[in-house]
C-alpha cells in the first residue's frame, strides 16, 4: 500500500471512530431527549450535577434528565427556600453574609411553616420511593394545576404551582427524575 493510500485509510479510520463516538456518547448520556427529539443542553446537565448539595443515586443512562433536573431545583426553581428546614446549616446562611451551605441533613423534606400553612416533604418516600409519594403523572399533574394531592379539592397555597405550571413536560420529567434520586430525609422535628 502507497504512503498515501494509508493515510486515506488511516483518515477514514479516525473518521468512523469519531462519528461511533458521537453517537454513542449522547446514548450514554440517556440522550435526555426531549420530544423534538433535541438533547438536553449538556452545560445545563453538568451544571446541574455540580451544584446538587446532596449525593445523587440514579442510572447511568438517566444522567441528562437528573442533571437538567438539578439545574432547575437548584439554580432556577427555588425549592429548597421553601422546602428544606431550616434551608440553610448553621453558619452557613448567605442571607448573614455567610459561605453558603444547605442543609443537607433535611434537604427538601419540608416543615417550613408559612402562616397556616406547612411545605411538603418531596424527597423519596420511604415506602414506595416515590417524590412527595407521588408517581410521575401526578407530579406533573400536581405542579400544573396546583390541586393538593393529599386534600382533595383544594388548591396548594403558598407553593408557585401557577409559576412552575408554565413549564413544559420535559423540564417538569427532569424535576421528578431530579427528586427520584435525592436521598429520602424528613424535617428536624420528626
Ligand atoms: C414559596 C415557597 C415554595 C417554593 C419556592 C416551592 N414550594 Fe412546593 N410547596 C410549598 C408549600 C407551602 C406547600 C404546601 C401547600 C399547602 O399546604 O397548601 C408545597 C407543596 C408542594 C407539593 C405537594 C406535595 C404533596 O404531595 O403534598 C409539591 C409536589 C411541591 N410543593 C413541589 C415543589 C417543587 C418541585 C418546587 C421547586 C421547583 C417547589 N415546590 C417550590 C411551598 C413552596
Amino acid at each position: 500500500m502507497s504512503k498515501k493510500s494509508m493515510a486515506v485509510v488511516l483518515a477514514t479510520a479516525v473518521a468512523v471512530m469519531l462519528t461511533a463516538f458521537a453517537l454513542v456518547i449522547p446514548a450514554q448520556d440517556g440522550g435526555g431527549k426531549n420530544e423534538d427529539g433535541l438533547a438536553f443542553p449538556n452545560h445545563l446537565v453538568k451544571r446541574g450535577l455540580a451544584i446538587a448539595p446532596v449525593a445523587l443515586n440514579y442510572q447511568v443512562k438517566d444522567r441528562a434528565w437528573v442533571g437538567y433536573g438539578s439545574y432547575l431545583v437548584n439554580a432556577v426553581g427555588g425549592c429548597n427556600d421553601c422546602h428544606t428546614m431550616p434551608s440553610y446549616a448553621p453558619g452557613g446562611n448567605p442571607f448573614l453574609g455567610q459561605p453558603e451551605q444547605i442543609n443537607t441533613t433535611n434537604y427538601l423534606a419540608g416543615g417550613q411553616q408559612f402562616g397556616p400553612f406547612v411545605s411538603r416533604n418531596i424527597t423519596p418516600n420511604a415506602t414506595s420511593g416515590l417524590p412527595a409519594d407521588l408517581t410521575l403523572d401526578e407530579f406533573v399533574g400536581v405542579m400544573r394545576t396546583g390541586l393538593d394531592p393529599d386534600n382533595p379539592g383544594q388548591l396548594l397555597q403558598v407553593m408557585p404551582w401557577p409559576t412552575y405550571s408554565k413549564l413544559t413536560d420535559k423540564d417538569l420529567k427532569a424535576i421528578y427524575a431530579y427528586l427520584s434520586a435525592i436521598p429520602h430525609a424528613d424535617p428536624p422535628s420528626v
